[in-house]
């Protein structure tokens, strides 16, 4: 084992936020701007009619690609409204594409990331490990199955906001629990 070990040894891409962002902010934009109801709907369903004409290589789907292909998955975000952020859903969103990430056949839908692994990193005010109100965590287990993703870990820093608990230590613990999965893979 290496004790110099640090996580910037791990090679990994950084899902672009700022382009995902924009490209949000300029269909909301487009959407708001329709002129009519047949003009909104057929933003709505630009990303259809691009998988109906078979262009995956098109731009839009560059998201969806780089997760498929990744052998590792790591996400990262604060617990929020006993979810993810937002902006988190909507990087979701747009790697959810049929052919692509998952599959449909004739016995159901199919996985199809070839990650060995999920890893969610997430920090919490309050203490939900294990409860039924935490819907991060769950919502992303359920997603690495609906991928195809071999397994499933979280690792949480709960009770950071919390009075008179000691968060600093929580977090180290967590960041500890980070650096053990990390040496296995
Ligand atoms: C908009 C927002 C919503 C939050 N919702 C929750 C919540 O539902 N439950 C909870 O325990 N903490 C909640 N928190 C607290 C954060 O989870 C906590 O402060 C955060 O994880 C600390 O990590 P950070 O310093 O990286 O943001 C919320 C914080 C913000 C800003």
């Amino acid at each position: 084992m290496n004790e110099n070990w640090k996580f910037s040894d791990i090679p990994y891409h950084r899902p672009d936020v700022e382009a995902l962002q924009a490209r949000y902010d300029a269909l909301t934009r487009r959407a708001r701007e329709a002129r009519s109801p047949e003009e909104l709907v057929e933003i709505v369903r630009q990303r259809d009619a691009l998988l109906a004409q078979g262009k995956t290589d098109h731009p839009r789907f560059r998201f969806a690609h780089e997760i498929a292909e990744a052998e590792l998955v790591v996400m990262a975000a604060p617990f929020w409204d006993l979810s993810f952020p937002a902006l988190l859903k909507v990087y979701i969103e747009q790697v959810s594409v049929d052919g692509i990430t998952f599959g449909s056949t004739e016995s159901g839908l199919q996985g199809l990331c070839r990650a060995s692994q999920l890893v969610f990193l997430t920090t919490r005010g309050g203490f939900y490990t294990g409860d039924a109100m935490e819907m991060g965590s769950r919502y992303l287990d359920a997603l690495h199955t609906f991928f195809g993703i071999g397994a499933y870990t979280c690792i949480a820093a709960d009770g950071m906001d919390v009075a008179g608990f000691d968060a600093a230590a929580s977090l180290a613990a967590a960041i500890d629990r980070a650096k053990a999965l990390a040496r296995t893979f």
